[in-house]
Protein backbone atom coordinates (compact mmCIF):
# COMPACT_ATOMS: atom_id res chain seq x y z
CA UNK A 1 0.00 0.00 0.00
CA UNK A 2 1.62 3.53 -1.18
CA UNK A 3 1.45 6.61 0.95
CA UNK A 4 -0.73 8.52 -1.44
CA UNK A 5 -3.26 5.47 -0.81
CA UNK A 6 -3.24 5.60 3.16
CA UNK A 7 -3.79 9.29 3.27
CA UNK A 8 -6.85 8.98 0.67
CA UNK A 9 -8.25 7.39 3.04
CA UNK A 10 -7.79 9.26 6.21
CA UNK A 11 -9.39 12.40 7.87
CA UNK A 12 -6.41 13.20 9.61
CA UNK A 13 -2.48 12.43 9.32
CA UNK A 14 -2.75 10.45 12.88
CA UNK A 15 -1.58 7.43 13.33
CA UNK A 16 -3.08 6.20 16.89
CA UNK A 17 0.20 4.28 18.32
CA UNK A 18 0.49 0.88 19.71
CA UNK A 19 0.68 0.64 23.41
CA UNK A 20 1.34 -2.23 25.52
CA UNK A 21 -1.46 -3.38 27.71
CA UNK A 22 -3.58 -0.35 26.23
CA UNK A 23 -4.45 -0.67 22.59
CA UNK A 24 -7.24 -3.35 21.85
CA UNK A 25 -9.59 -3.77 18.80
CA UNK A 26 -12.28 -1.31 20.24
CA UNK A 27 -9.50 1.23 19.88
CA UNK A 28 -8.30 0.44 16.69
CA UNK A 29 -11.85 0.16 14.87
CA UNK A 30 -12.49 2.76 16.77
CA UNK A 31 -9.75 5.36 15.21
CA UNK A 32 -9.95 3.86 11.95
CA UNK A 33 -13.57 5.00 11.76
CA UNK A 34 -12.66 8.33 12.94
CA UNK A 35 -10.12 8.32 9.75
CA UNK A 36 -6.82 8.12 11.33
CA UNK A 37 -4.75 4.76 11.35
CA UNK A 38 -5.34 2.58 14.37
CA UNK A 39 -2.39 0.10 15.61
CA UNK A 40 -1.94 -2.38 18.85
CA UNK A 41 1.15 -4.32 19.47
CA UNK A 42 0.72 -7.86 18.77
CA UNK A 43 1.58 -8.91 22.21
CA UNK A 44 -1.64 -7.56 23.77
CA UNK A 45 -3.46 -10.26 22.71
CA UNK A 46 -2.29 -12.81 25.13
CA UNK A 47 -2.10 -16.39 22.70
CA UNK A 48 -1.52 -16.40 18.84
CA UNK A 49 -5.08 -17.70 19.08
CA UNK A 50 -6.50 -14.36 20.54
CA UNK A 51 -4.47 -12.40 18.06
CA UNK A 52 -6.09 -14.66 15.58
CA UNK A 53 -9.40 -13.77 16.63
CA UNK A 54 -8.43 -9.92 17.10
CA UNK A 55 -7.08 -9.44 13.55
CA UNK A 56 -10.07 -11.13 12.07
CA UNK A 57 -12.44 -9.16 14.37
CA UNK A 58 -10.79 -6.01 12.85
CA UNK A 59 -11.75 -6.72 9.39
CA UNK A 60 -14.41 -7.89 9.66
CA UNK A 61 -15.69 -4.69 11.64
CA UNK A 62 -13.96 -2.61 9.37
CA UNK A 63 -15.69 -4.31 6.12
CA UNK A 64 -18.97 -3.88 7.58
CA UNK A 65 -18.53 -0.13 8.48
CA UNK A 66 -17.58 0.22 4.86
CA UNK A 67 -20.50 -1.54 3.35
CA UNK A 68 -22.55 0.38 5.80
CA UNK A 69 -21.13 3.60 4.26
CA UNK A 70 -19.18 4.10 1.44
CA UNK A 71 -18.57 7.94 1.31
CA UNK A 72 -17.36 7.39 5.08
CA UNK A 73 -12.94 7.29 4.86
CA UNK A 74 -12.39 4.11 6.76
CA UNK A 75 -8.97 4.56 7.59
CA UNK A 76 -5.94 1.58 7.31
CA UNK A 77 -4.92 -0.51 10.27
CA UNK A 78 -1.76 -1.49 11.61
CA UNK A 79 0.05 -4.40 13.96
CA UNK A 80 3.20 -3.37 16.23
CA UNK A 81 5.14 -6.84 15.83
CA UNK A 82 8.62 -6.97 17.72
CA UNK A 83 11.15 -8.01 15.50
CA UNK A 84 13.82 -9.78 17.39
CA UNK A 85 14.60 -12.54 18.52
CA UNK A 86 13.50 -12.30 22.40
CA UNK A 87 9.89 -12.06 20.84
CA UNK A 88 8.82 -15.85 21.75
CA UNK A 89 6.04 -15.37 19.22
CA UNK A 90 7.90 -14.27 16.12
CA UNK A 91 6.97 -16.80 13.75
CA UNK A 92 3.54 -17.60 14.87
CA UNK A 93 2.91 -13.92 15.07
CA UNK A 94 4.38 -12.95 11.46
CA UNK A 95 2.25 -16.08 9.85
CA UNK A 96 -0.66 -14.67 11.29
CA UNK A 97 0.14 -11.22 9.78
CA UNK A 98 0.71 -12.64 6.35
CA UNK A 99 -2.78 -14.63 6.66
CA UNK A 100 -4.79 -11.29 7.81
CA UNK A 101 -2.76 -8.70 6.25
CA UNK A 102 -2.59 -5.49 7.93
CA UNK A 103 -2.35 -2.86 5.59
CA UNK A 104 0.56 -1.49 8.10
CA UNK A 105 2.97 -3.41 10.09
CA UNK A 106 5.01 -1.58 12.81
CA UNK A 107 8.23 -3.27 13.44
CA UNK A 108 9.71 -2.26 16.88
CA UNK A 109 13.63 -4.04 17.45
CA UNK A 110 15.55 -5.93 15.50
CA UNK A 111 16.23 -6.41 11.73
CA UNK A 112 12.59 -5.68 9.99
CA UNK A 113 14.08 -7.68 6.89
CA UNK A 114 11.54 -10.96 7.51
CA UNK A 115 8.59 -8.83 8.42
CA UNK A 116 9.27 -6.87 5.45
CA UNK A 117 9.43 -9.84 2.86
CA UNK A 118 6.35 -11.08 3.99
CA UNK A 119 4.68 -8.30 4.30
CA UNK A 120 5.07 -6.83 0.57
CA UNK A 121 3.85 -10.24 -0.53
CA UNK A 122 0.63 -9.07 -0.17
CA UNK A 123 1.42 -5.44 -1.05
CA UNK A 124 1.39 -4.19 2.83
CA UNK A 125 3.58 -1.09 4.07
CA UNK A 126 6.56 -1.47 7.15
CA UNK A 127 7.58 1.23 8.87
CA UNK A 128 10.27 0.75 11.75
CA UNK A 129 10.30 2.37 14.84
CA UNK A 130 13.28 4.10 15.61
CA UNK A 131 15.25 6.46 18.18
CA UNK A 132 18.54 7.47 16.30
CA UNK A 133 19.96 8.02 13.36
CA UNK A 134 21.86 5.22 13.23
CA UNK A 135 18.61 2.96 13.90
CA UNK A 136 16.88 4.96 10.94
CA UNK A 137 19.52 4.61 8.57
CA UNK A 138 19.80 0.66 9.65
CA UNK A 139 16.03 -0.12 8.97
CA UNK A 140 15.92 1.71 5.58
CA UNK A 141 19.13 -0.68 4.51
CA UNK A 142 17.07 -3.82 5.76
CA UNK A 143 13.66 -2.69 3.32
CA UNK A 144 11.18 -0.61 5.47
CA UNK A 145 8.81 1.44 3.60
CA UNK A 146 9.41 4.45 6.35
CA UNK A 147 10.60 5.31 9.92
CA UNK A 148 8.44 6.70 13.22
CA UNK A 149 10.86 8.81 14.90
CA UNK A 150 10.65 8.36 18.24
CA UNK A 151 11.71 11.75 19.83
CA UNK A 152 12.38 13.03 23.17
CA UNK A 153 9.30 13.13 25.79
CA UNK A 154 7.03 10.41 23.86
CA UNK A 155 5.62 7.71 26.00
CA UNK A 156 6.82 4.43 26.33
CA UNK A 157 10.49 3.79 25.12
CA UNK A 158 11.55 7.42 24.03
CA UNK A 159 14.21 8.62 22.61
CA UNK A 160 16.25 11.85 23.49
CA UNK A 161 16.54 13.61 20.06
CA UNK A 162 14.74 16.40 19.92
CA UNK A 163 11.97 16.49 17.12
CA UNK A 164 13.51 19.27 14.97
CA UNK A 165 16.99 18.03 15.20
CA UNK A 166 15.59 14.39 14.50
CA UNK A 167 13.13 15.42 11.83
CA UNK A 168 15.28 17.48 9.99
CA UNK A 169 18.50 14.97 9.84
CA UNK A 170 16.23 12.13 8.61
CA UNK A 171 15.08 14.34 6.09
CA UNK A 172 18.21 15.13 4.32
CA UNK A 173 18.32 11.28 3.26
CA UNK A 174 15.14 9.58 3.38
CA UNK A 175 12.26 11.10 1.80
CA UNK A 176 9.74 8.33 1.55
CA UNK A 177 6.92 8.36 4.59
CA UNK A 178 7.94 9.56 8.44
CA UNK A 179 5.69 9.54 11.46
CA UNK A 180 6.81 11.78 13.92
CA UNK A 181 6.11 10.47 17.56
CA UNK A 182 6.32 12.37 20.94
CA UNK A 183 4.05 14.77 22.86
CA UNK A 184 1.54 15.34 20.64
CA UNK A 185 -1.85 15.74 21.95
CA UNK A 186 -3.24 18.52 20.14
CA UNK A 187 -4.36 19.10 16.62
CA UNK A 188 -1.72 22.39 16.18
CA UNK A 189 0.83 19.96 17.01
CA UNK A 190 -0.64 17.63 14.46
CA UNK A 191 -0.22 20.65 11.66
CA UNK A 192 3.68 21.73 13.07
CA UNK A 193 4.71 17.76 12.81
CA UNK A 194 3.56 18.05 8.99
CA UNK A 195 5.42 21.63 8.78
CA UNK A 196 8.38 19.57 10.26
CA UNK A 197 8.17 17.26 7.15
CA UNK A 198 6.77 14.71 8.73
CA UNK A 199 3.64 12.46 6.96
CA UNK A 200 1.59 11.65 9.82
CA UNK A 201 1.52 12.56 13.71
CA UNK A 202 1.83 9.67 16.19
CA UNK A 203 0.34 9.42 18.54
CA UNK A 204 0.22 7.22 21.60
CA UNK A 205 -0.41 8.92 25.39
CA UNK A 206 -3.30 11.03 24.61
CA UNK A 207 -5.60 8.02 23.87
CA UNK A 208 -4.52 6.41 26.91
CA UNK A 209 -7.59 8.44 28.26
CA UNK A 210 -10.38 7.01 26.06
CA UNK A 211 -13.39 5.06 26.81
CA UNK A 212 -11.91 1.76 24.86
CA UNK A 213 -8.66 2.00 26.25
CA UNK A 214 -7.30 -1.05 28.55
CA UNK A 215 -5.79 1.68 31.10
CA UNK A 216 -7.63 1.54 34.21
CA UNK A 217 -9.61 4.05 35.81
CA UNK A 218 -6.96 4.68 38.15
CA UNK A 219 -4.48 5.17 35.14
CA UNK A 220 -6.63 7.37 33.21
CA UNK A 221 -7.36 9.34 36.15
CA UNK A 222 -3.35 9.80 36.84
CA UNK A 223 -3.37 10.90 32.90
CA UNK A 224 -5.66 13.86 33.37
CA UNK A 225 -4.29 14.88 36.78
CA UNK A 226 -0.98 14.92 35.41
CA UNK A 227 1.81 17.54 33.55
CA UNK A 228 5.16 17.29 32.16
CA UNK A 229 6.73 17.46 35.70
CA UNK A 230 5.16 14.13 36.71
CA UNK A 231 7.22 12.26 34.37
CA UNK A 232 10.38 10.37 34.90
CA UNK A 233 12.67 8.99 32.16
CA UNK A 234 14.08 6.09 33.58
CA UNK A 235 15.66 2.63 32.44
CA UNK A 236 15.02 0.79 35.86
CA UNK A 237 11.60 -0.97 35.15
CA UNK A 238 12.26 -2.54 31.59
CA UNK A 239 15.87 -2.45 31.23
CA UNK A 240 15.20 0.49 28.44
CA UNK A 241 15.29 4.18 29.35
CA UNK A 242 11.14 4.90 29.00
CA UNK A 243 8.96 7.85 30.45
CA UNK A 244 6.41 6.83 33.31
CA UNK A 245 4.43 8.64 35.62
CA UNK A 246 6.02 9.58 38.76
CA UNK A 247 2.59 9.10 40.93
CA UNK A 248 2.13 5.38 39.70
CA UNK A 249 5.69 5.01 41.44
CA UNK A 250 4.96 6.18 44.45
CA UNK A 251 1.88 4.15 44.49
CA UNK A 252 3.75 1.06 43.96
CA UNK A 253 6.07 2.27 47.20
CA UNK A 254 9.06 3.09 44.94
CA UNK A 255 10.81 6.68 45.67
CA UNK A 256 11.13 7.91 42.15
CA UNK A 257 14.47 9.83 42.79
CA UNK A 258 16.32 6.08 44.37
CA UNK A 259 15.11 3.92 41.69
CA UNK A 260 17.82 1.20 41.09
CA UNK A 261 20.39 2.13 38.26
CA UNK A 262 19.97 0.11 34.97
CA UNK A 263 18.15 -2.60 37.08
CA UNK A 264 15.52 -3.46 34.23
CA UNK A 265 14.62 -7.05 34.17
CA UNK A 266 16.09 -7.89 37.61
CA UNK A 267 14.23 -4.63 39.25
CA UNK A 268 11.74 -6.77 41.55
CA UNK A 269 15.04 -8.08 42.92
CA UNK A 270 16.87 -5.32 43.78
CA UNK A 271 13.91 -3.23 45.12
CA UNK A 272 11.88 -5.58 46.62
CA UNK A 273 9.27 -4.88 44.92
CA UNK A 274 6.29 -6.58 43.46
CA UNK A 275 5.08 -3.51 41.07
CA UNK A 276 5.28 -4.50 36.88
CA UNK A 277 5.88 -2.58 34.73
CA UNK A 278 3.44 -1.08 32.18
CA UNK A 279 0.90 -2.55 35.01
CA UNK A 280 1.73 -0.81 38.07
CA UNK A 281 4.09 1.41 36.74
CA UNK A 282 1.96 3.67 33.88
CA UNK A 283 3.94 4.61 30.95
CA UNK A 284 3.33 8.50 29.46
CA UNK A 285 4.62 11.31 27.64
CA UNK A 286 5.76 14.49 28.60
CA UNK A 287 2.75 15.58 26.59
CA UNK A 288 0.65 14.75 29.55
CA UNK A 289 -0.76 18.02 30.18
CA UNK A 290 -2.59 18.22 27.37
CA UNK A 291 -5.22 15.29 27.86
CA UNK A 292 -7.64 16.96 30.36
CA UNK A 293 -10.59 14.64 30.24
CA UNK A 294 -11.84 11.23 29.50
CA UNK A 295 -13.65 11.13 25.74
CA UNK A 296 -14.11 8.37 23.21
CA UNK A 297 -11.59 7.74 20.46
CA UNK A 298 -13.76 9.36 18.14
CA UNK A 299 -14.41 12.32 19.96
CA UNK A 300 -10.89 12.67 20.86
CA UNK A 301 -10.03 12.28 17.04
CA UNK A 302 -12.50 14.96 15.95
CA UNK A 303 -11.08 17.72 18.61
CA UNK A 304 -8.00 16.86 17.02
CA UNK A 305 -9.33 17.43 13.24
CA UNK A 306 -10.91 20.94 14.46
CA UNK A 307 -8.12 22.51 16.04
CA UNK A 308 -5.93 21.12 13.26
CA UNK A 309 -8.51 22.59 10.66
CA UNK A 310 -8.59 25.71 12.85
CA UNK A 311 -4.80 26.30 12.47
CA UNK A 312 -4.18 25.80 9.06
CA UNK A 313 -6.81 28.63 8.55
CA UNK A 314 -5.58 30.69 10.92
CA UNK A 315 -1.62 30.34 9.39
CA UNK A 316 -3.47 30.27 5.55
CA UNK A 317 -2.49 26.81 4.59
CA UNK A 318 -4.45 24.59 2.07
C1 LIG B 1 1.82 3.07 27.96
C2 LIG B 1 2.57 2.99 26.68
C3 LIG B 1 2.87 1.76 26.14
C4 LIG B 1 3.57 1.67 24.93
N1 LIG B 1 3.79 0.44 24.36
C5 LIG B 1 4.39 0.35 23.14
C6 LIG B 1 4.52 -0.90 22.47
O1 LIG B 1 4.10 -1.94 22.96
N2 LIG B 1 5.14 -0.92 21.26
C7 LIG B 1 5.62 0.23 20.67
O2 LIG B 1 6.16 0.17 19.57
N3 LIG B 1 5.48 1.43 21.27
C8 LIG B 1 4.87 1.51 22.47
N4 LIG B 1 4.70 2.74 23.07
C9 LIG B 1 5.16 3.94 22.36
C10 LIG B 1 4.06 4.48 21.45
O3 LIG B 1 3.79 3.59 20.41
C11 LIG B 1 4.46 5.88 20.87
O4 LIG B 1 5.74 5.84 20.32
C12 LIG B 1 4.42 6.97 21.92
O5 LIG B 1 3.29 6.80 22.76
C13 LIG B 1 4.35 8.34 21.28
O6 LIG B 1 4.54 9.36 22.21
P1 LIG B 1 3.36 10.04 23.08
O7 LIG B 1 2.95 9.01 24.05
O8 LIG B 1 4.05 11.18 23.71
O9 LIG B 1 2.26 10.42 22.15
C14 LIG B 1 4.00 2.85 24.27
C15 LIG B 1 3.68 4.09 24.83
C16 LIG B 1 2.97 4.18 26.01
C17 LIG B 1 2.61 5.52 26.57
Amino acid sequence: MQLTDIKKRMELPVIMAPMFLISNPDMVVGACEAGIVGTFPALNARTKDVLDSWMAEINERLQESKEADSTDKIAPWGINFISHSSNKRFHEDLQLIEKHQPPIVITSLGDPSPVVEAVHNYGGLVLSDVTDIKFAKKALEKGSDGLILVAAGAGGHAGVLNPFAFMDEVRSFFDGPVALAGTITKGEQVLAAELLGADFAYVGTHFIATKESGASAAYQESIIQSAAADIIYTPAFSGIPANYLIPSIVKAGLDPENLPEKAGLDFKKLSNSSAKAWKDIWGAGQGVGGTRKTQTVQEAVTELKTAYNQAKNIHQLT
